[in-house]
């Protein structure tokens, strides 16, 4: 028993009583988590996505800032059900799949003048692959 103690003691867990079989358990969520973490997910976001996530985000239906991204690719533009669109989208005529897409990225304010979102990609690869990654969303 005395060991025992140590051994929590050393994980810092005698306190709230957790025994070696809880410190084994945490041990192999620990495991499960990073060999999860190690699969590529086909669906995983570009690194410059990360500047659009802080205003979209990719459960469908859920908006914040701007539209939730998810099914975008191959609807009209501004036809997320629950979210207010400026008029300018919504009179835009745009169905978005891969031309409208770059170039809206590309300059937003340029290719829907009036539009609420003005968030860059100078980058055509950098474009390349946010588009790609709608098209999975
Ligand atoms: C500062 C906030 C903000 C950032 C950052 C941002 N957006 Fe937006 N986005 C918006 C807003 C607001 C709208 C709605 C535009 C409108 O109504 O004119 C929008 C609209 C869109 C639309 C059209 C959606 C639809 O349903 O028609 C797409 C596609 C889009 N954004 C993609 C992106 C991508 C990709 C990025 C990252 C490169 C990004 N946005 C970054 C705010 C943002």
């Amino acid at each position: 028993m005395a060991k025992r103690l140590a051994i929590c003691g050393s994980f810092g867990f005698g306190a709230i009583g957790v025994g070696p079989i809880g410190v084994g358990l945490i041990g192999v969520a620990g495991f499960l988590a990073t060999a999860l973490n190690a699969q590529p997910p086909s669906t995983q976001p570009p690194d410059v996505m990360m500047q659009c996530l802080g205003c979209h985000s990719v459960e469908p239906g859920r908006h914040s800032v701007g539209p939730s991204l998810a099914g975008t690719y191959g609807k009209d533009a501004a036809s997320q059900d629950g979210y207010e669109y400026s008029y300018a989208l919504m009179d835009a005529q745009l169905v978005w799949d891969e031309a409208t897409l770059d170039s809206y990225l590309a300059n937003p304010a340029r290719f829907v003048p009036d539009g609420a979102m003005n968030s860059r990609v100078p980058d055509a690869s950098e474009r390349a692959a946010i588009i790609a990654y709608l098209k999975s969303l």
